[in-house]
């Protein structure tokens, strides 16, 4: 596992861009695995500004998203499917049809899950961009969630429920229910790549990567992974033990870099 810490969250976006850059441009057939909340926000922005500056292309990138509410169409818009195009393929050559999502709105989740698992057996994710919950969630794999399962049906937790209510009109309008790759699904990536900023995260982080790995903390499951990078900013690092390093003292542009 490789951690780069940098000292804030403009610097995470940037690293992150760098670590997406490097892995479009050098494969013929990229597969993007992508995150939605809002440690991505500034990541997809500097993606948007990269490929406006023509400076990477997306027009042979496929993407998929890591997981979708139940309910929610493809077009509603708090829908992670929308989330995409507003934050992302809308700003890239990233053609609408090379993006897939789970099908919120399905009769029938089995079935739904199992055509998102086949798909991803075909296209193998590459590089799988991920945030992480303060519970320590891994896409929607809520607590208590397999480190082998895959993809399915879960209900959300009171706090994943309240985390994510900032982001639509009403709290109760937050879905029960979500449709979410796998702990196992995710881990067939061939590279992962956390990006978590704020404070509000430094407890989820240290325990993701040094606490025991279990289903209590799905995040965990990172650690069995052979090419994860994580970047943080000092804030969500603060927890983190390395040496004596104190992470508040990390330089403005100046990564501090170590595998572990
Ligand atoms: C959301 C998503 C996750 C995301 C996480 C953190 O509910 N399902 O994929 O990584 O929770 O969200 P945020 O980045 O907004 O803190």
């Amino acid at each position: 596992m490789k951690l780069i810490v940098v000292a804030e969250s403009a610097e995470v976006a940037v690293s992150g861009a760098d670590l997406v850059c490097d892995y479009v441009a050098k494969t013929t057939s990229p597969v993007l695995g992508v995150a939605t909340g809002g440690s991505v926000v500034g990541l997809y922005r500097e993606l948007a500004q990269r490929h406006a500056r023509k400076e990477i292309s997306f027009g042979a990138t496929r993407a998929f998203l890591l997981d979708e509410y139940v309910g929610l169409g493809a077009d509603h818009p708090q829908s992670y499917r929308q989330f995409i195009r507003d934050h992302l393929s809308t700003q890239l050559d990233l053609h609408d049809d090379c993006v897939f999502g789970l099908n919120g709105t399905t009769a029938d989740f089995d079935a739904e899950a199992l055509h998102y698992e086949r798909l991803l057996d075909k296209h193998r994710v590459g590089l799988q961009i991920v945030g992480i919950g303060r519970n320590g969630h891994l896409a929607f794999n809520e607590p208590g969630s397999s480190l082998a399962s895959r993809t399915r049906v879960l209900p959300l937790s009171a706090q994943t429920r309240r985390d994510n209510a900032r982001f639509f009109d009403r709290s109760e309008n937050v879905p029960s229910f979500v449709l979410t790759q796998g702990i196992g699904t995710i881990l067939q990536a061939a590279r992962i790549v956390l990006v978590a900023s704020g404070a509000h995260k430094s407890t989820a982080l240290a325990r993701a990567l040094e606490g025991p790995v279990g289903s209590r903390v799905p995040a965990s499951a990172l650690q069995l992974h052979a090419d994860v990078v994580v970047v943080a900013d000092a804030e969500a690092a603060s927890e983190l033990t390395i040496g004596d390093l104190p992470f508040e003292a990390v330089p403005a542009g100046r990564p501090f870099v170590t595998t572990r």
